[in-house]
């Protein structure tokens, strides 16, 4: 991929370029916790973005996608949100010109094997990737949290998804075989191994693409910011979900709106399920890990609505094989992938019973990728 990307910018731009590996996110538990200042718990992975990238002495930046041919760009003096990928680099350029970092025109060419909407976090991977490139390029000095932050803010204002952190935070953290247990309310991390020889984390795509995501998604954001206002005005202690518990809430429960208050529900209980999960990871045992896994599922689900009937269908299957310790929807859902923690000598034959039993249901053969934990974006070759 990287030998390909950098002979197509060779081809298209005549120069060297820098390189830069970006890559996507798994999340192991914690899901729609962070922007709760909750806990999470990601890694990254063996899929990435790759950039082929060099200054160009204009005004101007270029940039060619090698999955779809597309080449495309923008001026510097004219960057407002467009309709198309290229709203992702130029959310990013902004954001660094908000900051007040110069930014000089560029020529990239993006390659990679990120499956986009699959809950993998390509647009992370994406931003995260040119932020540490144009850093590198142009001597920025920014810590990682802060080309975090930026790629962040890059989402809210140009594709407009109120997002948390997780996604940028783990794409710029990632460290080979270990996940990050990240406080998404003072971003304190601390790495744990997650290297289990006998298992192996098994996504399989329900290849729904979440189109409708954004929108929901803010408006879980918004719901869960519904029943802070409500808990704060009898516990102002309260700042954000983290700060409430199952008794806080059922306290206030009839000042609640049905659906805000499953909202809550679900982000509470999966908050302390972060927590849980981290010591069954310490102790080793996959086993109760898998357990909440499952759990997290349930709440999505049911409380939270954010799977869809290929999603429970994938989790359903997950639960009757035995070789499976967990399985659940994963990202921001509706659509995408599940995780699963598969025994590793059982992932062929488990493949092989998804793949056929979702195509009988469903028409469609679900991809199925196993996937190892990475190091996060990589500057250099
Ligand atoms: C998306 C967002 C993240 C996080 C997850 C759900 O991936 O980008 O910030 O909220 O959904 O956990």
């Amino acid at each position: 991929m990287i030998a390909q990307a950098k002979e197509q910018f060779v081809k298209l731009f005549g120069k060297t370029p820098l390189i830069v590996s970006s890559p996507g996110r798994i999340n192991l538990i914690g899901e729609h916790t962070d922007y709760n200042n909750g806990f999470v718990l990601p890694a990254a992975i063996d899929k990435q973005i790759i950039y082929a990238i060099a200054l160009n002495g204009s005004n101007y930046c270029n940039a060619y996608a090698a999955f779809n041919g597309e080449k495309t760009g923008f001026s510097l003096d004219a960057v407002h949100p467009t309709p198309g990928w290229i709203n992702y680099l130029m959310g990013v350029v902004h954001q660094l010109q908000q900051r007040g970092y110069e930014v000089r025109g560029f020529d990239c060419v993006i390659a990679g094997n990120v499956p986009v909407g699959a809950g993998l976090s390509s647009s992370a991977a994406v931003e995260g990737g040119l932020v540490a490139a144009l850093d590198h390029l142009m001597g920025y000095g920014l810590s990682r949290m802060d080309m975090a932050l930026i790629g962040q803010k890059a989402e809210h204002t140009f594709p407009g998804v109120q997002c948390g952190i997780m996604d940028q935070f783990a794409n710029l953290h990632g460290k080979k075989d270990q996940v990050m247990l990240l406080d998404c309310r003072d971003l304190s991390y601390t790495y744990y191994p997650f290297s289990f020889p006998d298992q192996k984390i098994v996504l399989c795509n329900s290849m729904v693409h979440h189109s409708l995501a954004s929108s929901a998604y803010n408006e879980r954001r918004r719901q869960c910011e519904e029943g802070v206002k409500v808990l704060q005005a009898s516990y102002p202690q309260v700042q954000s979900l983290r700060d409430a518990d199952m008794q806080l809430l059922d306290a206030v429960k009839d000042r609640l709106d049905e659906l805000v208050y499953k909202r809550c529900a679900y982000v509470i209980a999966e908050i302390a399920r972060v927590q849980q999960a981290c010591i069954y990871l310490q102790q080793g045992n996959l086993t109760a890990f898998g357990q909440l896994m499952y759990e997290t599922h349930d709440g999505l689900s049911r409380l939270y609505e954010v799977s869809c009937p290929e999603l429970d269908f994938l989790v359903s299957l997950a639960r009757q094989r035995p070789e499976v310790a967990g399985a659940r929807v994963m990202g921001g859902g509706f659509g995408g992938c599940t995780i699963n923690l598969v025994k590793a000598d059982k992932v062929a034959a488990y493949t092989a019973f998804i793949q056929e039993r979702y195509q009988q249901q469903f028409g469609i053969v679900p991809e199925v990728y196993v996937t190892t934990i990475e190091n996060g974006v990589e500057v250099g070759e």
